[in-house]
This record gives structure tokens, C-alpha cells and sequence, in this order.
């Protein structure tokens, strides 16, 4: 299916696409099925086609480079996209981060993640929007539609069920036929078909047997069922098997090249040779591939005649003669760090914080109390915390990009004009952190010593390749070292910076990363080591969570030293393609209970706080699944002891996904945030003092305690949903369990009367029915909520959970002011997997609606059947 709206100029017919496939030989068309490299496809021009580039998503467009010069906007976490429960403003999303693919020379985004929250342990639940399918589905689509409206492809991933992370590579997944079309082929079935979705990304996993790269479900289902027309690419280095996944309906190959990467290349043209693999299915892939191009605007309109091939087949896109019509749009380009990315990005933040409670300590005033004595007028705020100062505004793995800025908590509150302090209260990291400023300097002898390092590139015979001055500690190579402009092998790095301390005492300093290091330290060798990670380590860990060594330093105040690391690249597990290195850095600082007491004491003499708790990257990443919800480090005693030295303390949690918060009722306010994009922290500070009102809703059940929630663990490569169709609330309700906030749950700085429910006939070619809720917004001042619609089946012959999400839609309106809102509930929200199709029992269906999963005050009824 075409969208509507799609700006790509004229796609070309099949006829055509297959007249330009036969002008291709057998070589050249198999050679198109492997990326070229990581990220990119092969061009052939004898077909019209350029290069195509792909990119990691979802929360921003990274590009080719893992570079933190290569900036990119970071728009909020999908949770918190999925927190807005606004498709309009999702939609939105959706097209700044198309002109960031343009301006990045990106063509096709490898987002948005539709994963369901199974379970809050998974490492990537932050990257999935929800644990309902409805709600992921509606909020994903729009994310499409954002996209491929301004000619940038999207890739729905990961097709199907790598809904956590242990064993992804290899982990069996059973799932029961119900609950694989209701719960987790939903978001799917409904972005494909009704967003159009250009490409999907087959998953590591296996279903029920099959490798999905190889998985039945792409040709009969995708395909067949669902008519899908667009591509099929692998998760990378998920294609493994060169004939089945040939067959199986996969495409494209990921990455590149074939000789490095991959089941194809030299492998599937023998298998073709002999008669193994049908050469119409290579047609068949290599449409795919045009189709997606000529949606993108990689596909030349028209081609030059047939005759000898040109000369240099790689390097002459465009093809001389008429220019190619179906150019990328025009799309007005911004920069990632602009005042229009930065405006969009605060306001979409701030629709997805969840103010989970308030006992009316917010918003908080800009003023403190005149009355008191040694407080001036402005508020004095106590800013506590690890993630006040050094905020998460993404989630680590593939997701990551490198935002030209980030605000912190600490600096949006400050930026707001209140009188802060701050005291870190404790360290929730367990390792060592990337170093950073102000203790990081690139050298002296180096014109802009500047935060950062320098990097030299040495040959094997110790020769200069190549250097650069780079802006951060971590450093990541994945094909090569061509964009750090090096071409030749390289054998041997160096990293050079300065450490200046600012205060006296001990710092710790190390590396991170895998092979062979030697650390140096005023000149001295602090130690030379090997760090290796288990064999069976997932890709993303290594890259993410590399093994670390740290060594003591004692620096005076303002004492500065030259620190060296030097990596043997051959040492490297990557080496030939990449590697990488970091730089840790810990500074001097007290015990736990030390900083604990100077951030009670903070509280006590201040006239509110805000404690900014939550995860590290150790912990919530692609690549591993967490193994405790519980806040890393001593956070949870920090919070009580602030607590209990300032009741007028409000709690920020810095998470893509649950946490535990055992103290949540003892605080007046909690915010539940997410991760928040470059412009968390000036989010943050418009929330806090009410400029701007809390737009989110729970897209999760939050849990109270770990208590019945689902396992990642594999047994013997299985992983079986042994819970079927009962994930989040749907469990909570079967098993009559309390979680600590429900599903759909949060509040606004208003309140809201929800006053009367009716049913109406959806408008004109529409299938299903209206539901139409009248609202008043019943306080003081202008507000937004948003109203769901919940089916349940009294009675039903067939088992199902208690209720089920169908609907929903925000609104705004004035103090007083009463809004009807209309919610269509499509057929599909009726109807059960029977095995063989979709079916409506017959009967009366119950649709309740309201402000939460766990509050709905209005319900009718309709006769199906
Ligand atoms: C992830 C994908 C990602 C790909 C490329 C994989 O490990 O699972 O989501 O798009 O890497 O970075």
C-alpha cells in the first residue's frame, strides 16, 4: 500500500522495477543483497540506484560515524514518546528527525523498535514504546508516518519477539499462535498496513523453531497476508544461513561487505549456480531494493540507454544524461543544536514527564518564603542526585547518538533562575564513568586545549598515520578508521590528554574497551593489561559494558598530568575492522554515608528539593537485561534521608523503564521522566515550576515489587511466554495484584470531571464505532488529559484479560471549560485469534472510559454479532 502522502515523486511500476532488475547480471544482483559496509548499500548505477544509507535510531539519526563531532539532535526516549499518548506531536517527531536524516546524508532510519514490554527487566524496554499493543502500535505508526511523509524510510524492527536481550542472537521464543497475533504481531500488522512502513528488520531471535531471518512469518504472513510490498533486512549479523534465509523472503543482508559479513555474496551465487536457490527469488529481493530506493529518492527516474557498462561502475551517480526525478525532497534543514530542534525537543519532553503523585508541593513556587531567616527571595532549591549533574537523556547500545549538547537537571534549574545547590548524594555508578570536564583536557602542546583528547593513529612500523583532536573520552571505530580520515592499517593507537584536578586527593583513572592497553600516567606505566570479556558476550555488551581496569592516582589541587593510553589495535577482537577505547576517570569524593549526610543537610536547609534518581548505562542498555529493578547503588537510602530532612521534596526518576521506588508514598511529588533528549534538564525546570503542564501517562504498569513479573532467562536456548496474552496490566488484573501506579495513570496540575459516554457510527469509511466523551476540565487553570477507552467481555466463553486498551485521544481546554472528544474503536479491538482468522463473539462488549487503566468512572455497552 502506498501512503498517501509520500513526496518521493512517482514510484516506478513493477514492470519497471523488474525491466531495470534484468538489465542487471547475476553478480551484480547478489552482490546488492550484502550492505557495502556497515551502514550502506551498494550502488549500481546500471539500475539508476546510489548509494543508500542506513541509520540507527530511534533517538536521533547517529549517521555513519560513532563520533561525537558527527552531532545529532536526541529526541526524548520511545517511552516517552509513547508517554505523550499524542500521535500528533509523535508524528511531529517523526519528521524532525527526517530532516535530520537529510542533513545527514541518511536515507533510511532504523527505527522505530514496536517490542513489547513483556517484562520491565528487558535492557531495551527504554527503545520499545509500551507493554500494549495498541498504544505501540498507534504511537509507532505515527513515528512512520512522520518519517516516510518527508521521504525518509522507516524500519519497523524487530520482527518478531526479541522482546528482551539474554541470548538474543540464539534464544528460541515460544510463543502461543493467540498471543503472538494479539500482543506481538499487533503493532506490526497495524504499522505495515496502515502506516506502509518501507522496511522491516527481521530479528536475531527465532519463534516458534525458526531464525526469523529465516522464519516462515516473512513470506506467508508479511507478505502474503498483510501484502507487505516493502523490504526485508536482517538485524545485523543475524543472516547466517546462506539458502534458507535466500528463501525465506529476507533481502537484504546487514552489514557489509559480503567478504567480512554475512551468509551471501560469493556463497549465493554458487547456490544459484547449482540450481539450489531460484534466481527469481534474487529478482525478487533486488525489486524490493528499488522500491525502497525509488521511495527514498535513490533511484534515478530515468536511465541511460543500455550499452557498454561505464568505466568506473561505482562513482557516476548521478547517470550522466537526464537528471533522476525522484530527488529526496526539499526539506528545510536545521541544525541539531538550532532554537527550532531545541523548542521542539524541550516541549516534547515535557509531554511525556509523568507526575505520578502530588500532594500539591507542585509546581514549585519561583519564590521561597520571605519570613524566613538567612533565605533571600528566590527560591532556594537543593538540587541532589548522580543524574542531576550528568543526566541520561538516551539509552545505551545502538540507540546512541551524540547530541551537540545536553542540559542537565542542575543547569535547567539554574538556566530557570532559581538559587541552587547541589550535592551528588551518592555514586550510582559501579564502574568507573567516561572522563569528562572539567578534569579532561586535551593536551597542552595542542593550539585548543579544550575538553577531550588528541588521538594519533601509529602504522605498524610505528609511524605517524594520521591524528585528530576529539571532544570526549570514549572512542569507537566500527569499519574501519576511515572517518577519522586514516586510511592506511593502523596497529597501534594512542590517546593523549591532560587530567587537572581540581581538588587534592584520590582519583581514579583507567580504561575501558577489549585487548591489549597500557595506561601511563605523568610519564609512569600505571599498568599494561589484557581485558577480555566471557565468550558468549553479546556484541552490544562489548561494545557498551567493556571490561575496565582502574588505577589510584593521588593529585594536589590544581595539579595537572599527561596520561597516555596506548591499545595495540591487534589485540583487538574487531581488529581489521575497528575497536574502541575510553578513558575512565573517577574523582576524589566521600563515602556514601558522607555525601548522604551533606545532601540531608542540604534538604534541611533549603526550602524544597529535588532528588534526580536513576540507571547508568551499566544497567539499562541494549545487548544485556537487567537483573534487579532496584536503583543502582545507595539511591533509594539517599531519597529517604532527604525525605526526611525536607518533606517538600520532590523525587525526579531518570529511567527509561521502571525502577523500584519503595519510598514513593512517603514523597510529595514524584516525576517519572524517562529519558529525556538534549533538552531534558529545560524540560524539567518548565515542569517543576508549572510553565508548562506534566502531558504524560504511564505507557507501562509500574511495578510495586519484582513479584510475578515475566523472566528473560532462557532455559536450554528457550524462551517460553509461558504468561500468553497476560503481560502488565493484563496480568496485575487477572492475578488481583496492586501495582504501584497503573497502566495509563498520571496527573496534570488541573483536574478533570469525566461527565457522560455515548456511542455513535464512525464517520464515512470507517469500520468499528465512536465513542464519544464529554469532559470538563475542573480547576484552576488550562490543562490536557487523556482519555482512554478500555473493552471488556462479561461472561465471555472464550479466556481474555479483565479489559484491554482500544482507544484513546488527549485534549486541552480552559478552566471550566467542557470538551467532547471522539475515540474510534476499530472492529479489530473486538475480535480473538482463533487459530484460523479473526473473530467477534457474539454478545454485549463493556467500553469503559476514563484517566487511567485503574480509573474508570464512565461505561456503556454494545451489542456485537
Ligand atoms: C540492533 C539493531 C540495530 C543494529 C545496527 C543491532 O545490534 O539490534 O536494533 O539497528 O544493531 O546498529
Amino acid at each position: 500500500m502506498e501512503p498517501v502522502d509520500t513526496v518521493t515523486g512517482v514510484i516506478p511500476d513493477e514492470a519497471e522495477l523488474r525491466r531495470r532488475v534484468g538489465r542487471l547480471s547475476l553478480e551484480q544482483k547478489v552482490r546488492l543483497l550484502t550492505g557495502q559496509d556497515f551502514w550502506a548499500l551498494h550502488e549500481e548505477p546500471e539500475a539508476g540506484l546510489r548509494r543508500l544509507v542506513l541509520s540507527d535510531g530511534p533517538a536521533g539519526v547517529r549517521g555513519e560515524s560513532w563520533d561525537e563531532r558527527d552531532s545529532s539532535a536526541n529526541v526524548p526516549s520511545a517511552t516517552a514518546l509513547a508517554a505523550t499518548w499524542d500521535t500528533g506531536r509523535v508524528e511531529a517527531i517523526g519528521m524532525l528527525l527526517a530532516r535530520e536524516a537529510r542533513r545527514k546524508g541518511v536515507d533510511v532510519l532504523l527505527a522505530p523498535t514496536v517490542n513489547l514490554h513483556r517484562t520491565p527487566y528487558a535492557g531495551r524496554c527504554f527503545e520499545c514504546f509500551s507493554e500494549d499493543p495498541v498504544l505501540t502500535a498507534r504511537i509507532g505508526a505515527s513515528y512512520v508516518r512522520g518519517l516516510q511523509r518527508s521521504g525518509v524510510g522507516a524500519t519497523v524492527k524487530h520482527f518478531v519477539g526479541n522482546d528482551s536481550e539474554t541470548q538474543r542472537m540464539t534464544v528460541d521464543v515460544r510463543i502461543d499462535d493467540r498471543t503472538l497475533r494479539e500482543l506481538y504481531l499487533a503493532p506490526f500488522e497495524a504499522i505495515v498496513r496502515d502506516a506502509g512502513a518501507w522496511a522491516v528488520m527481521a530479528a536475531y531471535n527465532g519463534v516458534n523453531g525458526s531464525p526469523m531471518t529465516r522464519s516462515p512469518l516473512l513470506r506467508d504472513l508479511l507478505h502474503g497476508e498483510w501484502g507487505y510490498d516493502g523490504l526485508v533486512m536482517s538485524d545485523w549479523t543475524a543472516a547466517r544461513d546462506t539458502e534458507a534465509d535466500a528463501e525465506a523472503g529476507l533481502d537484504l543482508a546487514m552489514p557489509g561487505p559480503a567478504s567480512v559479513y554475512g551468509p551471501w555474496g560469493e556463497a549465493l551465487l554458487d547456490a544459484v549456480g547449482k540450481g539450489a536457490v531460484d534466481e527469481a527469488l534474487i529478482d525478487d529481493k533486488v525489486v524490493r531494493i528499488l522500491r525502497l530506493a525509488a521511495r527514498v529518492g535513490a533511484l534515478a527516474q530515468t536511465l541511460t540507454p543500455p550499452g557498454p557498462p561505464p568505466a568506473a561502475p561505482t562513482s557516476t551517480f548521478p547517470p550522466p544524461g537526464p537528471p533522476p526525478a525522484a530527488a529526496p525532497p526539499e526539506l528545510a534543514v536545521e541544525a541539531a543544536d538550532s532554537v527550532a530542534v531545541a523548542q521542539e525537543l524541550r516541549t516534547a519532553a515535557a509531554a511525556g514527564f509523568v507526575l505520578a503523585r502530588n500532594d500539591g508541593l507542585l509546581p514549585l513556587p519561583r519564590y521561597g518564603p520571605a519570613d524566613r531567616p538567612g533565605l533571600g527571595r528566590r527560591l532556594h532549591l537543593a538540587v541532589i542526585g548522580p543524574n542531576a549533574e550528568v543526566a541520561r537523556t538516551m539509552g545505551g547500545g545502538s540507540a546512541t547518538v551524540f547530541p551537540p549538547y545536553t542540559i542537565s537537571p542542575l543547569e535547567g534549574l539554574r538556566n530557570a533562575g532559581l538559587h541552587v545547590t547541589y550535592a551528588p548524594g551518592v555514586t550510582s555508578h559501579l564502574r568507573g564513568g567516561a572522563a569528562r570536564a572539567p578534569w579532561l583536557l586535551r593536551p597542552d602542546r595542542v593550539a585548543d586545549a579544550g575538553t577531550g583528547a588528541e588521538i594519533r593513529f601509529l602504522s605498524q612500523t610505528g609511524e605517524l598515520a594520521g591524528s585528530e583532536l576529539r571532544d570526549g573520552a570514549t572512542f569507537m571505530w566500527l569499519s574501519g578508521f576511515a572517518t577519522s580520515g586514516v586510511t592506511e592499517p593502523v596497529a597501534r593507537l594512542e590517546v593523549r590528554c591532560v587530567i587537572r584536578a581540581t581538588v587534592a586527593g584520590e582519583y581514579q583513572l583507567g580504561v575501558s574497551g577489549l585487548g591489549r592497553y597500557r595506561l601511563l600516567v605523568g610519564g609512569a606505566e600505571a599498568f599494561d593489561t589484557t581485558l577480555t570479556l566471557p565468550e558468549d558476550s553479546d556484541i552490544a555488551e562489548a561494545l557498551m559494558r567493556p571490561p575496565q581496569q582502574m588505577a589510584p592516582v593521588q593529585l594536589a589541587a590544581g595539579q595537572s598530568v599527561d596520561v597516555v593510553v596506548e591499545h595495540d589495535v591487534e589485540s583487538s577482537p574487531f581488529t581489521g575492522l575497528g575497536t574502541l577505547v575510553q578513558l575512565n576517570l573517577v574523582p576524589p569524593h566521600g563515602t556514601d554515608e558522607e555525601e548522604i549526610a551533606a545532601a540531608a543537610a542540604l534538604a534541611a536547609a533549603s526550602d524544597a528539593a529535588v532528588v534526580v534518581v536513576g540507571t547508568t548505562a551499566e544497567v539499562e542498555s541494549e545487548g544485556f537485561d537487567r537483573t534487579t529493578l532496584a536503583l543502582p547503588g545507595r539511591q533509594d537510602e539517599l531519597v529517604r534521608q532527604v525525605l526526611a530532612a525536607n518533606p517538600r521534596t520532590v523525587v525526579v526518576v531518570n529511567s527509561g523503564a521502571p525502577v523500584l521506588l519503595p519510598w514513593a508514598q512517603d514523597a510529595a511529588a514524584v516525576l517519572l521522566s524517562w529519558f529525556g533528549g538534549q533538552e531534558y534538564g529545560d524540560a524539567l525546570a518548565d515542569v517543576l515550576l508549572g510553565d508548562v503542564e506534566p502531558g504524560g501517562r504511564l505507557p507501562m504498569t509500574w511495578p510495586a515489587s519484582e513479584e510475578g513479573l515475566p523472566s528473560t532467562q532462557p532455559v536450554n536456548g528457550v524462551l517460553t511466554y509461558h504468561e500468553g496474552l497476560f503481560i502488565g496490566y493484563r496480568a496485575y488484573d487477572r492475578d488481583g495484584r496492586e501495582p504501584l501506579f497503573p497502566f495509563g495513570h498520571g496527573t496534570g496540575y488541573t483536574t478533570w470531571a469525566h461527565e457522560s459516554v455515548t456511542l455513535d457510527q464512525p464517520s464515512a469509511g470507517a469500520s468499528g464505532v465512536a465513542v464519544c466523551v464529554q469532559l470538563r476540565n475542573t480547576g484552576s487553570r488550562r490543562g490536557r488529559e487523556v482519555v482512554q477507552v478500555y473493552a471488556s467481555r462479561p461472561d465471555s466463553a472464550v479466556e481474555r484479560p479483565a479489559k484491554w486498551l482500544t482507544g484513546f485521544a488527549a485534549v486541552d481546554a480552559d478552566p471550566g471549560e467542557s470538551v467532547t472528544v471522539g475515540i474510534l474503536i476499530p472492529e479489530r479491538a473486538f475480535q480473538h485469534w482463533t487459530g484460523d482468522g479473526w473473530s467477534t463473539e457474539p454478545g454485549t462488549f463493556v467500553l469503559a472510559a476514563g484517566p487511567s487503566s485503574a480509573a474508570l468512572p464512565l461505561t456503556t455497552t454494545i451489542e456485537l454479532g
